[in-house]
């Protein structure tokens, strides 16, 4: 029997009542690790964690936006189980639909509030928490393709993306000297209460829309397929990556597709 590939490491989930958030906590804990999983849906956090069943998981309130709760959130997971090697911050918002000649400014601010400042401050917390305590932790934030291309998603969304892959890059380059890594994770569309939401579609149509403008044909990304790549950069076996964004597009951002080949 080979050892789980989390065993006795501590991680902490933002977003982690639903979607990429909920599963990373079910595969973290699968394999071995404590896990707080971290969000604002009082109601469906506790429930989550509930249907795992183990005394390895617990929940716990934090938005993101308040930085008191983050260091709060923080210090829970230290106190409960005595350690952060992980955190994987992937709390995120859709945040307004419109267009840049309707841009609505206030939910602009509020995208960047969560989906980088809210990371920004996960990660001084977390980094924070394993530099006084020399631990060589795994920090992961979730982007997205719309990290690295214009026109996938609301012009919010696209902004707050990018600047988060700055924010992981700064930090890779600061942290290394703690042996602290930090990487990032970018998915295709997913289908999960963020995408089912922001479009006012089921999941199954969310699924059909996404695979239609695929690249890889014959698999439909699920939110397990984004916690099996956190899984990997959280685990030793990525233990020199850092810095690395960690592309779960099944080749989308890389190919053009105005042109075929064939
Ligand atoms: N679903 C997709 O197609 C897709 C694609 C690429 C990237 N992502 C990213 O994946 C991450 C997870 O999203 P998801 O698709 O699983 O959606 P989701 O809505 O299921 O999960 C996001 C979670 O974040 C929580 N959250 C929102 N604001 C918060 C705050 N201020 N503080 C704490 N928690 C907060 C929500 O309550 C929710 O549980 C997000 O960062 C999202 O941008 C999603």
């Amino acid at each position: 029997m080979s050892k789980p590939r989390l065993e006795g490491k501590v991680a902490l989930i933002t977003g982690a009542a639903g979607g990429i958030g909920e599963e990373a906590v079910r595969l973290f804990a699968e394999n071995g690790a404590f896990v707080v999983a971290a969000d604002i849906q009082d109601e469906l956090g506790p429930h989550v964690v509930a249907s795992i069943g183990s005394e390895r998981v617990s929940y716990c309130h934090c938005d993101v936006r308040d930085e008191n709760q983050v260091e709060k959130t923080v210090n829970y997971t230290l106190d409960k189980y005595g350690s952060l090697d992980i955190l994987f911050s992937n709390a995120g918002v859709m945040g307004p639909m419109t267009g840049i000649l309707d841009l609505d400014i206030q939910g602009f601010d509020n995208t960047m509030a969560t989906n980088v400042r809210g990371v920004a401050a996960t990660i001084k917390h977390a980094a924070r928490a394993m530099v006084a305590r020399k631990i060589r932790g795994s920090i992961i934030c979730t982007t997205s393709v719309a990290a690295s291309l214009g026109g996938t998603a609301p012009h919010a969304y696209t902004t707050s993306k990018h600047a988060l892959l700055g924010l992981v890059r700064g930090a890779c380059s600061e942290l290394g000297a703690y042996g602290i890594r930090v990487n990032s994770i970018s998915p295709f569309g997913v289908a999960t209460p963020l995408s089912c939401k922001a479009y006012n579609l089921q999941p199954s149509e969310v699924e059909a829309n996404s695979s239609a403008i695929a690249n890889l044909k014959g698999i439909v990304l699920k939110a397990r397929h984004v916690a099996e790549a956190a899984l990997f950069l959280s685990a030793d076996e990525s233990a020199y990556v850092s810095g690395h964004n960690l592309v779960v597009d099944g080749g989308f951002t890389v190919v053009d597709h105005s042109y075929s080949a064939n």
